[in-house]
């Protein structure tokens, strides 16, 4: 068999990881491995696919990032995107592709594999925000390094007795503001399925006054919206799956000048950003990647198309790749209430 692997989407800690445990399963099953360039810009257009070797995968595994490229292309969005894919995958003799992403990437393949193509997904989101899964490629790394930016900030929140805002993201859910906060020690966590107003928020900070506590870290996920904080409409540009681009929003800066007028408490903002995505994966994001790896190269070999593994209660298991992405996945409320439970 000749297998392709492609990573789409933003890049995560983990993806090599996953990419070397499909590659290491064809490679020892005898098959050949072919890389897709840059996620799905790789299957449009005239095609940039290339063969890879053994040697390819050596010294990938704690390697952040992507070694195939990645990117934010959307092949249902081009006239004529779904021939090209199809197009690509034939020229290229692909018996197989797997598709390593997050809602975006695995809709595309998704739609491919209901289109016949001999497509197998992989989770991946540092959002931890896909269906059925309870595990997605990176979101450990990121809670980590969130949990590692709070204690840091910790430091100068307690010796200048001010109030941090931390933002972080996560899209339109609080995956990774809630564990990184609970694992952190936030004093407050804002995320976007359980909204409060910015007075809740001013009285929560005049409450732990009262009661002796000179500092706050609050941490605000990217895609909270909250009324005189952020607008409704405030024109930020989409990318090219519709999303809004949150970073540019600055709901963390805008939370902080609002909360210093209001309290008069010195407030300060950091923006995680894309450190959140960076570097090297946590241990559990090297195993459970090159577990769902293997796994997908399993699927791959019985000829599954359309299907992907997902983590459920410990263990592997398979789902359709559509019911994967049919809905997205939300922090529940009891998590949220262990949460509060520290504020
Ligand atoms: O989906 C992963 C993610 O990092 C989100 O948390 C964030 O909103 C988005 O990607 C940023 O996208 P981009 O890399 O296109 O700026």
């Amino acid at each position: 068999m000749q297998i392709g692997i492609l990573t789409g989407g933003g890049d995560a800690p983990g993806l090599n990881a996953a990419i070397r445990a499909v590659a290491r399963c064809a490679l020892a099953a005898g098959d050949t491995v072919v890389g897709v360039r840059n996620g799905w810009a790789g299957l449009t257009g005239d095609g940039d696919l290339v063969p890879l070797k053994r040697s390819d995968f050596s010294g990938i595994l704690q390697l952040g990032g992507t070694i195939m490229g990645s990117s934010r292309v959307n092949p249902m969005k081009r006239d004529g995107g779904l021939d090209e894919c199809l197009g690509n995958l034939r020229r290229a003799g692909l018996d197989a592709l797997v598709a390593i992403g997050g809602d975006d990437t695995l809709g595309v393949a998704s739609w491919l594999a209901e289109q016949g193509a001999p497509l197998i997904g992989v989770p991946k989101t540092m959002d931890n925000d896909l269906s059925v899964t309870e595990y997605c490629i990176g979101f450990d790394s990121a809670v980590s390094i969130v949990t590692e930016a709070l204690d840091r900030l910790h430091t100068t929140a307690a010796s200048h007795h001010r109030v941090m805002v931390v933002e972080v993201m996560g899209r339109d859910t609080g995956w990774v503001a809630v564990m990184g906060g609970l694992a952190g020690g936030a004093d407050m966590i804002l995320i976007p399925e359980f909204p409060i107003r910015l007075d809740d928020v001013v009285e929560h900070l005049d409450r732990r006054g009262f009661q002796g506590s000179d500092f706050s870290i609050i941490v605000v996920a990217e895609g909270v919206t909250m009324d005189g904080v952020t607008a409704s409409d405030d024109g930020s540009a989409t990318d090219a799956f519709g999303h809004v681009q949150l970073s540019k929003r600055g709901v963390g800066e805008r939370l902080a000048g609002m909360i210093e007028a209001r309290t008069g408490h010195e407030t300060r903002t950091t923006v995680l950003g894309y450190t959140q995505r960076g570097g090297t994966p946590t241990a559990y994001d090297r195993i459970w990647a090159t577990r769902v790896g293997a796994a997908a190269y399993t699927l791959a070999a019985e000829g599954r198309w359309g299907m992907m593994p997902v983590v459920r209660c410990g263990a592997v298991e398979v789902s359709t790749i559509d019911d994967v992405v049919s809905e997205q996945r939300r922090v529940p409320a009891e998590l949220y209430e262990l949460a509060r439970v520290f504020f």
